[in-house]
């Protein structure tokens, strides 16, 4: 299970899309996830008992250093994390007069605080990791939204967002122990080029919400990813995409699609809202 909530997370669609994935893996080849989020697929493949060795990346980089630190052999950071996050939310909701719950005034102020620290990154890495899972779980709805500057903006929520517990942490990290972890999809696919590989891309999608990191994501870049994940397709490897409703014009070398109909947990306008998306895959 991925540790936070994510804008087009594949949380429902995690064991459908894994069921493609798996075969190859367990035969040997490498994983490549381009484009990872909170990792949804990733975490469903480790819990079906594949154990081999995995290339990632993600464009956000609090998203990025918060697995990177995961993966590496620091095995106390899951508890240097958790421990931080339950200060801070301790902090967000008492501590006012005599020790008093907070007002909602209060705690959008005690987010507004926070947010800005993330975006001076101060503290340690750690301390960073776990501001980070914080936030996402304080926001509005999870959404992981940065401005041109490269500044996280994402509101104020209710407070109900879930906050990972000591044990998914633990999980979470063994999972990623080792995994190489990139800054960009491109960097991720030619890290694995020339190997037995299997590539899971979900790519944001042109038209819905693309606006997780501050390079956005437009269709020069959809189309250039088609054309690496083809090449890579024409030389063996497994390749499954997820896109938006109708971009399977998009990737005319797919040589299977199927709609899948999803909901949506973040992205602004189109959070809570049903919508249809697609499943495409080489042979
Ligand atoms: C649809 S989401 C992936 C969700 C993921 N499958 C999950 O289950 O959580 C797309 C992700 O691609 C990331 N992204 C955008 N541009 C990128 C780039 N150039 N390289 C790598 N990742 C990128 C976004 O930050 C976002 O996390």
């Amino acid at each position: 299970m991925p540790i936070s909530k994510w804008p087009g997370g594949k949380r429902r669609q995690a064991g459908e899309i894994s069921a493609l994935l798996l075969p190859r893996l367990m035969a040997g080849a490498v994983y490549c996830e381009p484009f990872f989020g909170a990792g949804a697929v990733f975490f469903a493949l480790r819990a079906s008992g594949w154990e081999g060795p995995a290339v990632i990346a993600e464009a956000v980089p609090a998203q990025r250093e918060l697995l990177a630190l995961l993966a590496s052999p620091f095995t106390t950071a899951p508890r240097e994390i958790y421990e931080r996050i339950s200060a801070l939310d301790a902090a967000y909701w008492a501590g006012g007069a005599g020790d008093a719950e907070r007002s909602a005034h209060e705690r959008k102020g005690i987010y507004l605080a926070e947010r800005r620290s993330h975006n001076a990154r101060e503290g340690c890495t750690a301390e960073r990791a776990a501001r980070w899972l914080w936030l996402l779980a304080r926001s509005f709805s999870g959404l992981v939204r940065h401005s041109r500057a490269g500044e996280y903006n994402a509101a104020h929520g209710d407070g109900t967002g879930r906050l990972p517990r000591l044990e998914e942490l633990q999980r979470a990290a063994l999972a990623l122990r080792g995994v190489i972890v990139c800054a960009d999809w491109i960097q991720a696919l030619e890290a694995t080029a020339g190997r037995g590989r299997v590539i899971y891309a979900d790519p944001p999608y042109m038209g819905t919400f693309a606006g997780y990191a501050r390079e956005g994501w437009s269709a020069c870049d959809r189309d250039n990813l088609s054309r690496w994940l083809r090449d890579a397709a024409g030389a063996g490897a497994r390749v499954v995409v997820s896109e938006g409703e109708g971009a399977h014009g998009a990737y005319p070398w797919a040589a299977h699609y199927r709609e899948v109909t999803v909901t949506y947990v973040g992205g602004g306008g189109h959070r809570g809202r049903e919508t249809k998306e697609v499943l495409l895959w080489s042979e």
